[in-house]
């Protein structure tokens, strides 16, 4: 009979006898599926776990602050978090190419990884012999599936681990789906603004500015992507949406009329899609007077923009993400 006590109780008893008195480590994305897994191995194992949270630079606005606050509130789990700002962003100077770029957060976040899971197992304490995988069983399906779908985007899971590094895993996961995984999540403590959740792609913010990485364009970008998740938000509709992209056009440039003058400024795309597996998706019809607002506030509020643009094509042609 499956409650979600019963999974949370089986997995806690499992892992302490599977871990006894050994470490673990467990790389933190901010989703949903990671935070969760690491939450339970925490209420199985304490501070033999240590959590590993790479900030990229590339997060939007509150995201890491979230991570740091209350996710280890709720949990109590030991946080190792890593500034890797200045890294990701000259690693990505001058580059535009869409699949260059997600090679080399992809590439970033594996060494920002491996460094720090060297750091900590250099220390004193007992052996680190596990590494928790956030995994859920669609992803086990989909890897043993061999469905043969058409490589599109190099998806770089952040949480993704070496090949080489000889850790033992711990995917408490495993046998669930999200909703249900967003029930354990829920029952373990962790809050709505972690477990309910948007997916997010491990490359962030980095692959919904086209053209250049720049800090300067990032913060633009985290303005407007703020502004718009604080609104539908505020408007009920955060259920409604799988998820809302806000993508800045940083090589397009329009010319408008703000304040007392004229202004040659970028474009601001918004992408609200509904979806159930986000393979397929078509873009929501959100309420007029939400739009209105979101575009005012956007063009109002963040320097440099000057038009707001909705994205009403479905999945296919159009993938979710812009890059
Ligand atoms: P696309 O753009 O391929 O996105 O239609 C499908 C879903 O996957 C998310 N996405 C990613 N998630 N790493 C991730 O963890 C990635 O590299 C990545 N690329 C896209 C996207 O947000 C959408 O939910």
């Amino acid at each position: 009979n499956w409650t979600t006590g019963n999974v949370i109780e089986e997995q806690v008893e499992a892992i302490r006898s599977l871990v006894g008195d050994r470490r673990a480590i467990c790389g933190l994305s901010g989703g949903v599926d990671s935070a969760v897994a690491a939450a339970l191995v925490a209420r199985a194992i304490g501070d033999q776990l240590t959590c590993v949270y790479v900030d990229h630079g590339l997060m939007r606005k509150g995201e890491t602050e979230q991570v740091e606050k209350d996710f280890v509130a709720a949990t109590g789990v030991k946080l190792v978090v890593v500034d890797a700002e200045e890294r990701f962003l000259t690693a990505l100077k001058g580059v535009s190419d869409p699949e260059e770029k997600r090679k080399i957060i992809g590439r970033e976040f594996i060494r920002v990884f491996e460094q720090a899971q060297a750091e900590i197992i250099a220390d004193e304490g007992p052996a680190v012999e596990f590494l928790v995988q956030g995994t859920l069983y669609p992803d086990v399906v989909e890897s043993g599936g061999g469905t043969g779908t058409a490589n599109i985007k190099s998806h770089h899971n952040v949480g993704g681990l070496p090949e080489d590094l000889e850790f033992k895993l711990i995917e408490p996961l495993r046998k669930l789906f999200k909703d249900e995984v967003r029930m354990v999540g829920q029952e373990l403590g962790l809050p709505d603004e972690i477990v309910q959740r948007q997916p997010f792609p491990g490359p962030g913010l980095g692959i919904r500015i086209v053209g250049e990485v720049t800090k300067d364009r990032l913060d633009l970008l985290r303005e407007a992507d703020a502004i718009a998740r604080e609104e539908l938000t505020a408007a009920g509709l955060d259920r409604d949406i799988w998820q809302c992209p806000v993508v800045l056009l940083a090589d397009v440039r329009s010319v408008g009329v703000q304040g007392d003058g004229r202004t040659y400024g970028h474009p601001i795309v918004l992408r609200p899609v509904s979806s159930e597996d986000a393979m397929t998706a078509d873009w929501s019809r959100l309420p007029y007077d939400v739009l209105a607002k979101i575009s005012t506030r956007i063009t109002n509020e963040v320097r440099d923009v000057n038009r707001v643009v909705l994205d009403v094509t479905s999945k296919p042609p159009g993938t979710i993400e812009w890059e």
